[in-house]
């Protein structure tokens, strides 16, 4: 990792580098071949991801980005090239927080004259299936942050991520369940052609950050859609069963079983019940090309936008279904 401390290399301000996004960004930044300056933000500098951050070069400062806490936002944005930020629905389940504490941090932004302002959004699923989905509050809440930011006039890119691998390790209602001795089902509540941006965050999230910054193909008003690889919970299923030569099925359920398996509170459990039917019925298109007898499946996984233009200025390979597969302790889940 280097980290530049050189007075003239580009400053970013990173939001959440403790977590798995943010931290991803400062690890993309400290790979590349140009210089920068990293200012990571977290509640508590002492804690071990911060420690080692500062280690690394990172100057790490403590602050609360809470709605009252602006001006010292608009400070600690002070000077800086670019500022990335995320936010984290899940840690209060409050989209009318998120949306607040959001718009502070573009407005404390926009107040310190920061250069690009990269935002961690989402689509608002509301919207995209006409109301169909309303519940998705963590979509909803960032599609709403993304129009505002965009409306404030500070130059703004949109690099939104795709669905955390880590998800299906770690989520109960999401990992595979034993049934058997050595037979384990995956099951959802949605047909195994649903299609989903499947991303290492941790690892490659912020290559895609690092291309905002660095490719001149995304200028302020862009959006980047980020994945490792657009792939199916079938095709997943099955490299999962081949690689860690287990016995694993995919099976569809009915939605209330899948609710009651994620073991959240049912609000809870109906976002993310909302999220996966949106995928299914948004996340891929049947094209039928005229003069062909042949109907082609396009990944057009995030709301009918193609993510292949996203991934063209990476500066390194992102890691597949498969690689986070071979990389990952199974052996927890698939006990
Ligand atoms: N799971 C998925 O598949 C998926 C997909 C797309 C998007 N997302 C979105 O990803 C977001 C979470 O991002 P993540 O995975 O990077 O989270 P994470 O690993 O839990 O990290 C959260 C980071 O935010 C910081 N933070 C939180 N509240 C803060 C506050 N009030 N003031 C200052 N810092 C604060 C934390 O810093 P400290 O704790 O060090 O203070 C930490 O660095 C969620 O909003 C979720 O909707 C998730």
């Amino acid at each position: 990792m280097t980290i530049s401390q050189s007075p003239s290399a580009p400053l970013v301000v990173v939001v959440g580098a403790t977590g798995n996004q943010g931290g991803s960004v400062v690890k993309a930044l400290a790979e590349s071949d140009r210089e920068y300056r990293i200012r990571g933000l977290t509640r508590d500098v002492t804690k071990p991801a911060a420690r080692q951050l500062a280690a690394s070069g990172v100057e790490m400062i403590s602050i609360a980005l809470t709605v009252d806490n602006g001006e010292a936002a608009r400070e600690v944005f002070q000077g800086a090239d670019v500022v990335f930020v995320v936010t984290n629905y899940w840690e209060h389940l409050d989209v009318n927080r998120e949306f607040a504490e959001a718009k502070m941090l573009v407005d404390a932004a926009k107040a310190a004259g920061v250069g690009l302002f990269i935002w961690s959004g989402l689509e608002s699923i509301v919207k995209v299936s006409k109301g169909k989905y309303p519940n998705v509050h963590h979509f909803n809440g960032k599609g709403e942050v993304t129009e505002y930011a965009r409306l404030s006039g500070i130059p703004f890119i949109n690099v939104q991520s795709g669905w955390y691998a880590t998800n299906f390790a770690k989520l109960d209602g999401m990992k595979p369940k034993r049934v058997a001795d050595e037979t384990y089902v995956l099951a959802l509540p949605v047909g195994p052609q649903t299609l989903l941006p499947v991303i290492d965050t941790a690892n490659d999230y912020g290559l895609f950050v690092r291309e905002a910054i660095e490719s001149p193909a995304f200028g302020a008003g862009s959006e980047i859609l980020t994945s490792g690889e657009d792939i199916t919970v079938g095709e997943m299923v099955s490299q999962l069963a081949q690689i860690t030569g287990k016995k694993i099925a995919y099976a569809r359920i009915n939605d209330e079983d899948f609710m009651s398996a994620t073991g959240l509170p049912s609000s809870v459990a109906l976002e993310v019940l909302e999220s996966l039917k949106y995928h299914e019925e948004c996340g891929c298109m049947l094209f039928m090309p005229p003069m062909l007898n042949a109907t082609y499946v396009m990944p057009l996984d995030y709301a009918g936008k193609d993510s292949g233009p996203s991934r063209v200025h990476l500066a390194r390979p992102t890691r597949t279904w498969a690689d986070f597969v071979r990389s990952t302790d199974w052996s927890f889940v698939l006990a």
